[in-house]
């Protein structure tokens, strides 16, 4: 066994000892071929209380080490990601208040402000950097529809690690071009993710390179399961309700990989009500579960979802068009009395709109998703009176430079001093507000 951790395969129960038997194994389980491990801690649970405390102030996921796969801290690769602040917003709240008479609190997760790639990806970045490290590994691929191609990209190259990224076509361009500007290598598909996710399959077996095995990859998961200790560190409870903008699943089956973890010590409290968000244009998890809730959930339910080939979204970050991890994802909305919206992709531009009015916050397009998810939450009385709500936006706007010109209404051409009227914002408050007003 490791020293500090190690593997259980969750298909068979064996027990891998740590990430040279599984990266030597193809990470695979030895025994059964399965993909699907869970990282078993050896430090005593009860030490996360000690973490948690609101008188800690870590200054990045590090602080959460002894519950990370790293053996080593001189291996850590590390730019302050994964502390992210979660603010509250009160116009999210006022709206709630005067249209449903809800007195709600809200609270949003600003992963806009994570040093690296201003994104929620930094800590699988991080963290997969450092095992990388750790294990001397010189050489990775990843497919991803942008933030996960950026976040790796960025940490692999301070570590010194070759990066080949496979992006589906209609990744924003905008943002891929960050990578090849790192000198990571980018492969653009003429395909959608599936097929990315296909082609860097292959090119990985035919190299002998390691590859990200996707939204189950404890170098993933691990990363992502800190959002859920960070919520009480900075929240001292543990929110009712957590929305987000979902595509694979990683940050979900992360959150309650914590709370598997934790259960019996009761320092994170009760998992959330799930709520996951689509765009309207790339929703099969949406349209699965609208299916199966009508039907009132018959036999062998979660496994019925629809496979959108090559969708055409204008939120190309979020488009999973195959949801392999459905079934998994839908049972913890089923299992936490959760549900699953879809939102009009064409009201991005307006939520952002809103966002940067209201609280002076530029939002990207996957965070204007899951924000809008919080709207038609509302609507369908899927949050209750007295609730707390967490909303975890991913992004910034930090790579989404014609999302922003989109947004942007006060850009006006001048000539001379007749042509420049006295400005006064006010004016606009109407405006941003009147796509919410009859939402
Ligand atoms: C900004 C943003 N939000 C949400 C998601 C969805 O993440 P997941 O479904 O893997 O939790 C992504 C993934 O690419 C993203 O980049
Ligand atoms: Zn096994």
């Amino acid at each position: 066994m490791g020293k500090k951790f190690h593997f259980v395969c969750q298909s068979c129960g064996h027990e891998i000892e740590g990430f040279d038997e599984w990266f030597g194994n193809n990470q695979s389980c030895p025994r059964c071929g399965g993909k699907h491990i869970h990282t078993v801690y050896h430090t005593p649970k009860e030490k996360l209380a000690e973490l948690v405390k609101p008188n800690q102030k870590p200054d990045s996921l590090w602080h959460y080490f002894d519950f990370l796969p790293v053996e080593n801290p001189e291996n850590i690769v590390s730019d302050g990601e994964g502390v992210a602040p979660m603010r509250r917003w009160g116009f999210l709240e006022r709206y709630a208040r005067d249209r449903y008479g809800l007195d709600l609190k809200v609270y949003v997760n600003r992963n806009d402000y994570s040093p690296a790639t201003g994104t929620f990806k930094d800590k699988g970045g991080s963290l997969a950097a450092s095992v990388l490290k750790e294990h001397g590994i010189k050489e990775y691929v990843v497919a991803s529809t942008g933030n996960t191609a950026n976040a790796f990209a960025q940490y692999l190259a301070k570590a010194g690690i070759s990066a080949s990224i496979f992006v589906p076509k209609d990744s924003l361009r905008e943002n891929f071009v960050h990578i090849g500007a790192l000198g990571q290598k980018v492969f653009v598909v003429k395909g959608d993710y599936a097929y990315a996710k296909k082609l860097a399959a292959e090119y990985a077996k035919k190299y002998g390179i390691l590859i990200s095995i996707g939204n189950l990859d404890p170098l993933r998961l691990e990363a992502k399961k800190t959002t859920a200790f960070e919520m009480i560190r900075q929240l001292g409870k543990m929110p009712d309700v957590y929305i987000q903008a979902i595509s694979g699943g990683t940050s979900p089956l992360a959150l309650e990989k914590a709370f598997t973890d934790f259960e019996e010590t009761g320092i994170l409290g009760k998992i959330p009500r799930m709520i996951f968000i689509q765009g309207d244009r790339c929703d099969p998890q949406v349209q699965a579960w609208n299916k199966a809730k009508a039907a009132g959930f018959p036999e062998g339910w979660e496994n019925d979802y629809p496979v959108i080939e090559n969708p055409i979204t204008l939120v190309p970050t979020l488009a999973t068009g195959n949801p392999v991890l459905y079934p998994m994802l839908a049972r913890l909305v089923k299992r936490t009395g959760g549900e699953y919206f879809s939102v009009k992709e064409e009201m991005a531009v307006d939520m952002a709109r809103l966002a940067a009015y209201e609280v002076a916050v530029k939002i990207g397009p996957a965070s204007a998703v899951g924000l809008l998810g919080y709207f038609e939450a509302l609507k369908n009385n899927a949050i209750r009176d007295g609730e707390t709500v967490f909303i975890n936006i991913g992004e910034g706007v930090r790579r989404a430079v014609s999302f922003v010109e989109e947004v942007s209404y006060t850009t006006e051409q001048v000539t001379d001093l007749e042509d420049c009227h006295r400005f006064d914002r006010r004016k606009y408050r109407d405006f941003v507000w009147k796509p919410f007003v009859n939402y």
